[in-house]
């Protein structure tokens, strides 16, 4: 069976933990595309020329703790403004969209970009400060000292950088099911995302 649930949203706002839940539950395939340009940023943190690296990404860069560091997400966000970046990374995620079995991407530019055909698309926000206070803490829950306005400063941002570039911007598309999250549960949220994905079953 071949059927895409496309999950774009701003900067912590429960994309990655809905996107998780809903292929657990789905028995879909998930692939977190924020970890492309995330490892695209962490070569080029490490002096890399950022479309070679994005040409020769491996799958295997993405199995990275380090890329869930303020400073990687920050290069993440300045390589994802440029167009050949984006375009070398295209057909990996169209590919990984169309496998049989069901797939959950969550991103920026899933539902507008990659899969604008796909059978389910979500978008799922939150208010700023509530998702600079849910990284703070997800931050903090993995040992790193950063202080809360530095987190609600990068957050916000990031979400200027990724809503305001020309290529592929952070937008709702048009037909997007919109999910805020600013005031639910994680079970409230991901029940809310499982009951549009069984309605177009
Ligand atoms: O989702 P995550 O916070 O890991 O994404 C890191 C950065 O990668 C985002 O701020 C955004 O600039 C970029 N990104 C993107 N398109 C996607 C996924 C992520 O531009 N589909």
């Amino acid at each position: 069976m071949i059927f895409t649930v496309a999950i774009d949203g701003p900067a912590a706002a429960g994309k990655g933990t809905i996107s998780k839940a809903v292929a657990a539950h789905f028995g879909f395939a998930h692939l977190d595309t924020g970890l492309l340009y995330r490892a695209v940023g962490a070569k080029v943190l490490a002096g890399a020329d950022p479309v070679a690296a994005a040409k020769a990404l491996d799958p295997v860069d993405l199995e990275n703790d380090s890329l869930r560091t303020p400073q990687v997400a920050e290069a993440a966000s300045e390589v994802a403004v440029i167009p050949d970046v984006r375009a070398a990374l295209v057909a990996f995620q169209k590919t990984f969209a169309r496998r049989d079995g069901g797939a959950v991407l969550d991103g920026r530019d899933i539902g507008t970009v990659i899969c604008p055909d796909a059978e389910v698309k979500l978008f799922v926000t939150a208010s700023a400060e509530c998702r600079a206070e849910r990284r703070w803490q997800e931050l903090r829950g993995r040992g790193m000292a950063v202080e809360l306005e530095n987190v609600i400063a990068d957050v916000k941002a990031r979400d200027e950088r990724d809503s305001s570039r020309a290529t592929a911007p952070l937008v709702a598309a048009a037909d997007a099911v919109v999910i805020d999250t600013s005031d639910l549960s994680i079970d409230q949220a991901v029940a809310e995302a499982v009951a549009v994905i069984s309605d177009k079953m």
